[in-house]
């Protein structure tokens, strides 16, 4: 089967995702649409993942996740990151972890100036702008960049949503499979903002598929991970970019 060109790729995603509220995207898909924006050396990015500083806020005493961040600024297609700052989420949309200042270590330089990583964020602004009025278009996007890896044990399951169905309090949410090693479940689902109707489910599976959201429309959760084999290191590594106006 061939890959779609770039621009129908684009309109097929993007009027999935005006119509649904969120799409997921094979890997395959994602790839030609990353690739138009100059994707390359995905191994040396994807490596990044196994330097990754503990997370230290969780609220329910979790050590299990790993993340940097960083944040930038993309006007049409040019990305500029900005000075380290902490991530803050009211209590409104992360009553477990939020109301307060978070500081994550930096994403390395190397990864933070990386060709994919600027594919990736030309894609999502790419997305967004296709799907806001002109009327409202921001001159630039506010993008922050999490670098994610939930652990999981025998003993204790890994949850890459301790705060449960949420939505992030952005306009737009990008996640990306960077890998699962010997993990099982990390099923993604998709709500209403009822919270109680599902409106989907899907699981990550490969390096690079994605699922793209809109942050207004419906909520997101992923199911804990578990090993599969008890006797050998476990855990799930993600790429989260949200999109909100500056
Ligand atoms: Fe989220």
């Amino acid at each position: 089967m061939t890959t779609p060109s770039f621009p129908s790729l684009l309109a097929t995603v993007t009027s999935e995702l005006k119509e649904e509220g969120y799409v997921f995207l094979p890997a395959p898909e994602t790839v030609a649409l990353l690739q138009h924006y100059g994707l390359s050396h995905w191994d040396q990015f994807s490596d990044s993942w196994n330097h990754l500083g503990v997370d230290q806020y969780m609220a329910d005493g979790g050590l299990y996740r790993r993340r940097r961040y960083a944040t930038f600024s993309i006007e049409t297609d040019h990305v500029t990151r900005k000075k380290h700052q902490p991530h803050y989420q009211s209590r409104d949309y992360n009553l477990l972890n939020g109301g307060i200042e978070r500081w994550f270590s930096p994403i390395e330089d190397t990864i933070g100036n990386h060709s994919a990583l600027a594919a990736i964020l030309k894609t999502a602004a790419h997305v967004a702008n296709s799907l806001t009025p002109e009327t409202r278009k921001p001159q630039s996007w506010h993008a922050e960049v999490h670098q994610f890896r939930i652990e999981a044990d025998p003993h204790t399951q890994g949850r890459p949503t301790p705060e449960g169905m949420h939505r992030d309090g952005v306009d737009w949410v990008f996640v990306f499979m960077i890998r699962r090693e010997n993990i099982r479940e990390g099923v993604t689902s998709i709500h209403a903002l009822d919270q109680k109707t599902q409106l989907g489910a899907f699981t990550l599976a490969h390096p690079l598929d994605a699922a793209f959201v809109n942050d207004h429309r419906v909520y997101h959760g992923v199911t804990a991970v578990e090993p599969v084999d008890p006797n050998k290191p476990a855990y799930r590594d993600v790429l989260v970019v949200t999109l909100r106006y500056e």
